[in-house]
């Protein structure tokens, strides 16, 4: 599958209100996450991995002096870098899997490492250490992080119901103790694949050098209103922690 299949993400978004008011969500639960961990406190350096247009990104400068955003797609890249506000925002492209690619990314440079989505872009243990290994190796001492991963609810008929009213097709072709893998497209886009691992299991991978907590987010959720209407487990879930 082209890397630049995400092209139309941000259209996808914002395509029906039900979208709009789930991403919404999704946000901010993101946003919620890093306030959390920052604590009311700026940082100096951060960085969004798999950062696509550079959305949650440029939003990073709320608490970020500068930001990095970094995603395997020319096309995002591109788009992220044609945004009119480049302030303190830089954007690189490169796969989070490639040694040399990331070390433009200096190690200890880094105070917080952000990720929505990206994890399930991980489709083997050896990836997840991977990925895990150049985090650690960026963050300085005391760094932390944020990610937003699909959660336990991700996988579920319900979920997939209200996926198709998005246009979100996804089907689950494996299911081990760590991870759910299937496919999925989004209006008609090249069926892509995605692993959903079990929160847990990422949780204590990261427990090893992060002290790791997770968000509420069903109460978020009931704090921004929910989905108007539409009685939905939160598929996603945030996690969050301070390096060790
Ligand atoms: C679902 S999109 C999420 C984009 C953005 N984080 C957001 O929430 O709007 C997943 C992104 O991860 C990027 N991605 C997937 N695998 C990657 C990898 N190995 N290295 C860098 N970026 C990757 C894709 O190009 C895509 O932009």
């Amino acid at each position: 599958m082209p890397t630049d299949s995400w092209s139309s993400y941000e259209d996808f978004k914002t395509a029906r209100p039900l979208a709009t008011t789930y991403y919404g969500l999704v946000r901010g639960a993101f946003e919620a996450g890093v306030r959390r961990i920052c604590n009311g406190k700026r940082v100096g350096k951060a960085v969004d991995l798999g950062c696509g247009n550079g959305d949650f990104a440029r939003g990073l400068r709320a608490v970020a002096e500068n930001v990095v955003g970094f995603d395997q797609s020319h096309g995002l890249i591109k788009e992220a870098l044609s945004h009119p506000d480049q302030d303190g925002v830089a954007f690189i492209q490169g796969n989070v899997l490639d040694e040399a690619a990331m070390a433009v990314l200096r190690s200890g440079d880094f105070d917080l490492v952000t990720a929505a989505w990206l994890h399930n872009y991980m489709h083997s243990e050896k990836d997840q250490h991977q990925l895990l290994r150049e985090i650690l190796r960026m963050l300085g001492a005391g760094g932390c992080i944020v990610f937003l991963i699909p959660g336990d609810a991700y996988t579920s008929v319900r979920t997939q119901r209200f996926a198709a009213e998005l246009h979100w097709r996804q089907a689950w072709l494996k299911e081990t103790p760590e991870y759910t893998r299937g496919v999925f497209s989004f209006e008609g886009s090249p069926w892509d694949e995605m692993t959903v691992w079990q929160p847990l299991w990422l949780a204590q991978l990261y427990r090893r050098h992060f002290s790791v907590e997770f968000l509420d987010v069903k109460s978020l959720w009931l704090d921004q209103g929910g989905l108007d209407g539409t009685v939905l487990e939160p598929p996603y879930d945030v996690m969050i922690g301070h390096r060790r």
